[in-house]
């Protein structure tokens, strides 16, 4: 079926949904300038996979490490904005109130910048900080960290117990944030449609979320530049960057060119 046609059914069923949840991942944010979590380290860092420094235990080995890690990934976020995508799907909520839970795999907080209000963060915020254990003194449990903060101690600790700051993001091998979590599971269990954008649905429990929109008779609808681990769950893929189509599938907005699929 040509992109547009599917473009046009999966616009006809966005505006007959009653309840929507969109689940972002990493791709959402590529039009942004965001690297996506699964593509080459570069410089310093290509030599070291996220999988080994995101942890728990990586940060107690080499605090340092992770800290200046941490503190290259906030660069490379502090210096982008949210794109057509983010704002869409902001746009969308406002215009909808109630209809849209958003759910994201992202730590970037564009979905926020852009003006999305109670975004489900899953795998929490690299803007943020919080303590590596209960801080006897909770002077602040999570502050918005300037990136120019991050060299001062690296990382910064308690000056009473000596308790280090870590990013209040969702390490592998950690649990996600317990409400967050319920309610995304409630919204997908809920919903009339769930659209998967951006994501390579490899990491659960958030991938989980499109099967229990399924299992619950919502219709899938998968929004990716490549194949993903759940298009056999997918009543529709629409094969093209976010910030091109999102604006039209949400908000009717024609901005889409003939595009790859249609032999541009
Ligand atoms: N528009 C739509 N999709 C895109 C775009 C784009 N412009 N650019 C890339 N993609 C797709 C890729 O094809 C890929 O399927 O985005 C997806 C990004 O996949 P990952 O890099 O695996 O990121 P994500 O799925 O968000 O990872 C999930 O894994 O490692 C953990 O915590 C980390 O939150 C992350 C989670």
């Amino acid at each position: 079926m040509p992109l547009q046609e599917k473009m046009q059914k999966v616009r006809g069923w966005i505006q007959s949904a009653q309840r929507v949840v969109a689940l972002t991942g990493a791709g959402i944010s590529a039009e942004s300038g965001v690297p996506t979590f699964r593509d080459a380290q570069t410089g310093l860092w290509a030599r070291y996979k996220p999988e080994d420094l995101a942890t728990e235990a990586a940060f107690r080995h080499d605090p340092q490490r992770v800290w200046d890690w941490y503190a290259w990934r906030r660069e490379l976020v502090a210096n982008v904005s949210p794109n057509a995508a983010h704002h869409a799907l902001a746009e969308f909520g406002r215009q909808h109130p109630g209809r849209l839970t958003l759910v994201t795999q992202n730590v970037d907080g564009l979905h926020q910048q852009a003006g999305s209000e109670d975004v489900l963060a899953l795998h929490g915020n690299i803007r943020q900080d919080r303590w590596l254990r209960p801080c006897p003194r909770e002077r602040f449990s999570e502050r918005d960290c300037e990136p120019a903060t991050a060299t001062e101690g690296r990382p910064p600790k308690c000056d009473v117990c000596g308790n280090q700051l870590r990013p209040a993001v969702v390490w592998f091998g950690e649990a996600l944030p317990e409400i967050s979590l319920f309610r995304a599971d409630e919204a997908a269990g809920n919903c009339d449609l769930m659209l998967v954008i951006g994501t390579s649905g490899l990491v659960y429990p958030a991938a989980g979320l499109a099967d229990v929109a399924r299992r619950a008779g919502a219709r899938v609808v998968i929004i990716n530049t490549g194949p993903t681990e759940l298009d056999d769950l997918a009543d529709c893929g629409i094969r093209c960057k976010a910030a091109e189509c999102l604006p039209e599938l949400l908000l009717g907005e024609t901005r889409m060119g003939v595009t790859a699929e249609e032999g541009v």
